[in-house]
């Protein structure tokens, strides 16, 4: 088996660059990619020998009078081939919408970087009707007239998202499969998406959303920054 992509999303963190030579230390394989904090990224550029660099976010826009921002091209100056967009964290801290973020996504494909598309709903559902109406909504806001052949889609369902409380793989199964369909029926170049799961994933769950979910691939948070869980996490597969 292929062994599937582990996207390490360092989050704000960690604080010192001493920690980060710690963090690279365990997550140089081939098939990670790391997305540290936009200032360390040409650091861990230069340390990390066969993983790739993501970020976590940019602007849509090329240069200018946009204070605290970054740009796809920066990213693309100091080697980024992915980016990270519509995370929760930016939705819900930063006010992001889907239409913004559809801005993001088109710039960051113009660029030639692969956009990781963040979606999930808000809370545990037992009725799949108003998760799959929520992740729709998402989708079709984000991605309408966009060819997936180069985008990364993240399932990450909210409630699952540094809680602990990861969502179930026979759940994260039927979401993906939902995404899936949707991708496959109404965009150009939909069957062509690799899907992620994120939320809450370590080393003992990590298996399960590859090889009972069928998941391409995992976006991963707090367990990327701890040596013993990240490297259990590689070692599952
Ligand atoms: P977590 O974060 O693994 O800490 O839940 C995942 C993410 O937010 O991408």
């Amino acid at each position: 088996m292929k062994k599937p992509i582990i996207i390490a999303n360092w989050k704000m963190n960690p604080e010192t660059q001493k920690e980060v030579k710690k963090i690279i230390s365990f997550s140089d394989k081939e098939n990670v990619i790391v997305c540290p904090p936009f200032v360390f990224l040409k650091e861990v550029k230069e340390k990390l020998k066969k993983a790739k660099i993501g970020a976590q976010n940019c602007f849509y826009e090329k240069k200018g009078a946009f204070t605290g921002e970054v740009s796809s091209s920066m990213l693309k100056t100091v080697g980024c081939k992915y980016v990270i967009l519509g995370h929760s964290e930016r939705r819900s801290f930063f006010n992001e919408d889907n239409k913004t973020i559809k801005r993001k996504i088109e710039e960051v494909l113009l660029l030639g970087l692969v956009p990781v598309v963040c979606i999930g709903e808000k809370k545990q559902e037992k009725n799949d009707k108003i998760a799959e109406k929520y992740i729709k909504k998402q989708i079709e806001e984000s991605l309408s007239g966009i060819s997936l052949k180069n985008v990364f889609i993240a399932y990450e369902p909210i409630f699952a998202i540094g809680t602990g409380n990861s969502c179930s793989p026979s759940v994260a199964e039927k979401r993906r499969l939902f995404i899936k369909n949707e991708v496959v029926e109404k965009y150009q170049d939909g069957e062509k998406t690799k899907i992620f799961y994120g939320g809450s994933v370590n080393s003992k769950n990590a298996s399960s959303y590859i090889k009972e979910a069928f998941f391409d691939g995992l976006l991963v948070g707090g367990a990327s920054l701890k040596k013993d869980e990240f490297k259990g996490i590689l070692e599952s597969f």
